[in-house]
């Protein structure tokens, strides 16, 4: 193995690779590939497409201006990655004691959970990995202060009914959106009660939509209301305006679709946050439609599972 001992006196700079990487939520890699189309190569759950970013759900996490950078040691890797910027995470998807060694001369990156509410961290995080052992490939700036894109929290093992709680802490925290106090939300598909459970810490109005019953605890939260019903039975009309709607429905993208778009002809709803829940297959071509929306962005949490977020802001009226 190469040593630190025959690395070059002076650092040569990353080649510009022309492309932007792409780094694949866990496990859906091929639903990246077929969002981006043409893709230049794949290392891992990385994926380089050419040309500047473009969006795209699938990602967790989207690597700028990506170079190639030749290394003839660990010392040599490390040092090129030092005198491009600080903070750095290895992406570590093969050849897992040299990325490792590399990792280890390089200045530690706190992963700390973070707690939610506190401010996400300003500082830009690095991504690298080895493309073989002679190689590397590194972002110095990605679209995520966090590792990976992956957030990960302080959780609370108490005062939530389940764990969905984590999504919208996610949520709220990688987009810096999230309902102010005293606004109204509807939460539909809300039991146990995790959302519901959200909101009503921040201090939100919640009526809280779900066929099954919400745990007893929450249903007795003083700013909850529950109604058992089914989500799809709703008419938007006997609404005075509500100011988010959330759906982690289990249903079918497009009957999601039709439903949305009942909320948004209405004119009641001002944003909504809703999982969109996949089958076996991707449906690609609902969640296009979801994305292609005027005010919307659709993402992959780390927290979802075969599901994407989409997170919809009615276009402010006209001065
Ligand atoms: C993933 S769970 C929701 C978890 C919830 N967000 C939480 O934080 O606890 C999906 C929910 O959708 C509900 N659901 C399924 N079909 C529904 C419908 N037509 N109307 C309302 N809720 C429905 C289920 O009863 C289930 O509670």
């Amino acid at each position: 193995m190469p040593t630190d001992s025959d690395a070059r006196p002076d650092t040569p700079a990353g080649v510009p690779t022309g492309c932007t990487g792409y780094l694949a939520a866990e496990g859906y890699t091929d639903d990246l590939i077929h969002e981006l189309g043409e893709v230049v190569s794949v290392h891992g759950r990385l994926v380089l497409a050419a040309g500047p970013p473009r969006p795209a759900a699938w990602a967790q996490n989207v690597w700028f201006d990506p170079v190639r950078l030749p290394i003839a040691s660990i010392g040599d890797a490390a040092r090129g990655l030092r005198a491009m910027q600080r903070n750095w995470v290895a992406y570590a998807f093969h050849l897992h004691r040299r990325s490792e060694l590399i990792a280890a001369k390089l200045p530690p990156v706190s992963a700390k959970p973070l707690l939610f509410g506190a401010p996400v961290p300003t500082a830009p995080l690095g991504s690298w990995c080895l493309e073989n052992e002679h190689s590397l490939l590194a972002a110095p700036r990605c679209s995520s202060p966090f590792a990976h894109g992956a957030p990960t929290f302080v959780e609370n093992r108490s005062d939530p009914p389940n764990r969905a709680y984590r999504k919208l802490w996610e949520a709220f925290t990688v987009t810096g959106c999230r309902p102010l106090a005293g606004q109204l939300c509807l939460d539909l598909g809300s039991s146990p009660g995790g959302w519901t459970w959200v909101l009503h810490e921040l201090g939100a109005r919640v009526i809280s939509v779900d066929k099954a019953p919400l745990a007893p605890h929450i249903a007795a939260l003083p700013r909850v209301e529950y109604v058992q019903a089914s989500a799809f039975s709703l008419d938007p009309t006997r609404f005075a305006a509500v100011d988010w709607l959330f759906s982690d429905v289990i249903c079918y993208p497009q009957r999601l679709w039709a439903m949305t778009e009942k909320w948004r002809d209405s004119g009641k709803v001002r944003n909504m946050l809703c999982s969109i829940k996949f089958q076996r297959d991707t449906d690609h071509e609902t969640a296009a439609r979801f994305a292609a929306v005027p005010g919307a962005t659709l993402f992959h949490l780390a927290q979802n599972k075969h599901e994407l977020t989409w997170l919809w802001h009615s276009e402010p009226p006209p001065a």
